[in-house]
């Protein structure tokens, strides 16, 4: 049989079903039927038509009651209904549509009304139905290439991350550290998803400008010259630079440019002061100072955990943002965050 439509006839009168159904099937339509509310449920349910032609006046379930139980369920919910009846009163019409039906066919009917009635909600649901497949597909496809591009980027800033720590093995895992701490610290402020993605990627990669530092500055033990600290501090700079072009959907060059400024106008390079700094900076910055303090440097050892703490406390609301202060206390001293390894 082709593969015209399957429909459902109801009606409770014997020769009415016999000639509605005789009609469709005459047409190539593959038609079931069924001699009451009930066995129509029961048909609709087991096997979903395209279509229902569906007549009112039933005893026991009208088919109002047909329909809104089509329509309360998944399976049947999408199915066009018509109704087929001898009534022909407005207001039991609008009933109808208000139900959820498509159409109205008034007994007794011309044949090629009803057909062409038929046919039309065949091919709108059939349409329907393809554009919902479409959507779908689409929205699959898209939501797969989003992830792709997310991995791609992290790979790459990742990549980036890894060329200025194989040159400064002091800090390896110094980046990732403070990434890990600054996601940390903006996920305990309740900042979107989306910003603290942005936070870790800056984070990431916040020292790439150190990649212009002579490797000996870098990993020299004991005190810097002056000079050799200007070198250094140009890192932030440098970093800004080298991220700039890159299209991140974050401002990714502009955090990474701002990690050592400071609240109060003393850090670097541009001096910024309290709102001219971006919060992800202000983050970056005391999970920075945090880690580093924490970490063994080549003119140093460890400092330790409750000396970091201390510092950033003391300087709270000085040199770093208060909410970012507590935040970053909270996490160690309330819910045992560690830097890990
Ligand atoms: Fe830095």
């Amino acid at each position: 049989m082709t593969d015209k439509g399957k429909i459902l006839a109801v009606d409770d009168t014997p020769a009415s079903l016999r000639l509605l159904t005789d009609i469709l099937k005459e047409e190539g339509y593959e038609v079931r039927s069924a001699i009451s509310g009930e066995l129509a449920l029961h048909a609709a349910t087991s096997n979903p038509p395209e279509l229902v032609l569906l007549d009112i006046r039933m005893p026991e379930m009208d088919g109002y009651e047909v329909c809104r139980r089509l329509k309360a369920q998944a399976t049947t919910r999408d199915v066009p209904v018509i109704f087929v009846s001898a009534v022909s009163e407005t207001d039991v019409k609008v009933q109808g549509f208000e139900i959820g039906a498509v159409d109205f066919v008034t007994k007794p009917y011309q044949r090629d009304e009803l057909l062409a009635r038929v046919r039309t909600h065949l091919e709108l649901n059939r349409l329907r139905n393809h554009l919902e497949d479409l959507v779908e597909e689409r929205t699959v496809e898209l939501r797969e290439s989003e992830k792709k591009l997310r991995t791609s980027l992290l790979d790459s800033i990742t990549a980036l991350a890894a060329a200025v720590e194989m040159r400064d093995p002091y800090t390896a895992g110094h980046q990732r550290r403070v990434a890990q701490l600054a996601v940390a610290i903006a996920t305990e402020m309740q900042l979107p998803e989306e910003q603290v993605e942005g936070i870790y990627l800056a984070g990431v990669v916040h020292d790439v400008g150190k990649i212009q530092v002579p490797a000996e500055i870098l990993s020299k033990p004991g005190k810097l010259s002056e000079l050799e600290f200007t070198l250094i501090k140009e890192h932030s700079q440098n970093g800004y630079e080298i991220l700039k072009t890159i299209d991140f959907p974050w401002p990714i060059a502009q955090i990474v440019a701002q990690h050592h400024e400071r609240l109060d106008g003393s850090g670097y390079p541009q001096a910024l002061r309290g709102d001219q700094i971006l919060l992800d900076a202000k983050i970056l910055a005391v999970a920075d100072v945090v880690e580093s303090m924490v970490s063994h440097r080549p003119y140093r050892p460890g400092l330790g955990l409750d000396a970091a703490l201390t510092e950033i406390e003391h300087n709270k609301g000085k040199l770093f943002d208060p909410l970012v202060v507590e935040a970053c206390i909270k996490l160690f001293r309330e819910q045992g965050f560690n830097l890990s390894n």
